[in-house]
């Protein structure tokens, strides 16, 4: 008997972090970008209403139709919300400042934590793996990127106040693997905006490494002016500038993860 094909399910990556300025949606836009590379089939979620990730594609507001607030508010097919980006292998899904109207229009829905989930069934085989970038807070889009979610990728700076965020991020994350998602894991933290030349980054590296041990990726990510720069280009640092130290360590990264998760 021939064994039935059966067909591949997209490993779904959440990045969150509930602080603005981390470096969540140059980890997202990066990781995606080098994950393509690998030919990776990807997608990545813009789920933050600041809509940064759809900007750091240079994809204009005009060009943002079908957004991921149809699709969560409108229940539009998730897949006619999928635009193309310039780098082969990568899609993506946009959103605009209308997705900031979210969290009240859904208050009275039912089952309003698994939108993003159910909606992702339809394009699940599409693709080897799914990137959602969250906004800078626990609410409901952060919940439904996480109830949507196989595993949590967590950028942190090495700042005094990083740790006690963190804390409460697990917390949080606890919670949602209880009550909403059992099969949902950390895969790791990663140490963005990294200063070797500040005496207070090495101390709360070393603190969170110690305290998270195997959870904090080795390949921490540098403070590099270029990725920085990228996104008012409209293209991802790792294709701006390929060669310079902070593409290099999200090229790392994503390696890291790929073997980590056997994806
Ligand atoms: N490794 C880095 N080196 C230098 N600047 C960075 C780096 N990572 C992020 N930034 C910059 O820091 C700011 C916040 O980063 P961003 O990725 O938008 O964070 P978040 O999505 O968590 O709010 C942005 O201006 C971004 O360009
Ligand atoms: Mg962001």
């Amino acid at each position: 008997m021939i064994a039935k094909h059966q067909p591949k399910r997209a490993k779904v990556f959440s990045i969150v972090n509930q602080k603005g300025g981390v470096g969540k949606t140059t980890t997202a836009i990066n990781l995606a970008t080098a994950f393509a590379m690998q030919n990776k089939k990807t997608l990545i979620i813009d789920m933050d209403p600041q809509g940064n990730t759809s900007t750091g594609f240079g994809i204009a507001n005009h060009e943002r139709q079908k957004t991921i607030y149809e699709v969560l508010i409108e229940e539009f097919h998730i897949k006619d919300s999928v635009i193309p980006t310039k780098i082969p292998n990568l899609k993506i899904i946009t959103s605009t400042v209308d997705l900031s109207a979210c969290e009240v229009e859904l208050v009275n829905v039912e089952q309003r934590e698994f939108i993003l989930r159910h909606a992702l069934k339809e394009i699940i085989n599409d693709y080897d793996i799914i990137i959602i970038d969250c906004p800078p807070s626990l609410g409901l889009l952060t919940i439904n990127s996480l109830v949507a979610s196989d595993s949590i990728l967590i950028p942190m700076q090495c700042e005094f106040f990083s740790l006690e965020g963190l804390s409460h991020l697990l917390t949080t994350i606890d919670l949602i693997k209880e009550n909403l998602n059992h099969d949902l894991s950390i895969s790791g933290i990663i140490l963005t905006m990294h200063d070797r030349r500040n005496k207070l980054t090495e101390q709360v590296e070393s603190d969170v490494r110690e305290y998270l041990q195997s959870k904090v990726f080795k390949t921490h990510i540098p403070r590099n002016i270029r990725l920085s720069e990228a996104p008012s280009h409209g293209v991802p640092g790792i294709i701006y500038d390929p060669k310079c130290i902070g593409s290099a360590s999200y090229i790392e990264l994503a390696k890291e993860i790929l073997d980590r998760d056997i994806i």
